[in-house]
């Protein structure tokens, strides 16, 4: 018996990180996963993103463990993808328990240089992907009238970061809307919380680390200070407080913003 016998888990961002480590989490507990991912280079930022190789590799183990999986490649930034991708999860699995809006980009940038790029690929996939997927995911959680959606914003969706100004942005922007999400889907049964980590030991980290030119060590404890001796948390931390909010265990649980930060933001 898992937590989630019977349960639905529709993941953006799955193919690699902390989106495949929820997926592999949630299949262990007995969660169908609706997997999506880009799952191809992207313009923007210079870094390795999913591959559609990953997707059909977690799929193979998510069945390997006797569990189900959906994958489905495309970007959070079109319609046409979000909605095919929730279709296909509606016709294969009847409905949307959880949604992880966990898909996102990271880079540096002055703001003397910013490029209409660089700020234009923060907004749309960190803040307008999330939108996207929760305005197609929200009829049939409403139908059910029961869904729970985590956001997955960072630490510097609650603070400033150094040359992070339009990843800060895009962050503070999915508070936002988990805040306001919360406020309106309440009634309906759904409840809407944001997970803030300090940096996770992912292939986003080594990707930033690979463009500045340091350790995947040196630039997260550069990006961070946590107040435990750790560079980093592990995808799998991720995963559990994932596993926590989506439980009845969190059944009040909604609005809030619940920090995995080592400490981080305390001092
Ligand atoms: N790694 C960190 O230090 C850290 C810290 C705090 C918050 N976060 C946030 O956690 C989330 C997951 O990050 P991660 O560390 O696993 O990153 P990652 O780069 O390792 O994985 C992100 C996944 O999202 C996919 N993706 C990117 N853009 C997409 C798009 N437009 N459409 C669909 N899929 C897309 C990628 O292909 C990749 O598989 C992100 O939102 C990130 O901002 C990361």
């Amino acid at each position: 018996m898992g937590t989630f016998d019977g349960k639905v888990i529709f993941i953006t961002g799955a193919a690699h990180g902390q989106g495949r480590a929820t997926a592999l989490a949630f299949a262990k507990e007995g969660a169908a996963v609706a997997a999506f991912d880009v799952a191809k280079k992207i313009e923007y930022p210079a870094y390795e993103f999913g591959t559609s190789d990953e997707l059909k590799s977690l799929k193979a183990e998510i069945e390997a463990m006797g569990g189900k999986c959906l994958i489905a490649s495309g970007d959070v930034r079109s319609d046409a993808d979000v909605t095919a991708a929730v279709q296909a999860t509606i016709d294969s699995f009847g409905k949307i328990d959880i949604l992880f809006n966990n898909a996102g980009i990271c880079a540096y940038a002055e703001i003397d240089t910013m490029t209409d790029e660089a700020w234009n690929a923060m907004i749309d996939i960190n803040l307008k992907g999330p939108m996207n997927v929760t305005r197609r995911v929200v009829p049939y959680m409403k139908k059910a009238k029961s869904g729970v959606i985590i956001n997955n914003s960072s630490v510097m969706g609650l603070r400033g970061g150094n040359r992070l100004s339009h990843y800060a942005a895009s962050k503070w922007g999915l508070t936002g809307l988990t805040k306001s999400w919360a406020i309106e889907l309440a009634p309906f049964g759904i409840r809407v919380v944001s997970i803030h980590p300090t940096g996770v030991n992912t292939p986003m980290n080594d990707g930033l680390a690979a463009m500045e030119g340091m350790t995947p060590q040196e630039i997260a404890e550069r990006s961070a200070g946590n107040l435990q001796p750790v560079p980093w948390v592990e995808p799998e931390d991720t995963a559990n407080m994932v596993l926590f909010l989506a439980s009845d265990n969190a059944r009040y649980c909604t609005g809030g913003q619940y920090l995995l930060d080592a400490g981080l933001l305390t001092v």
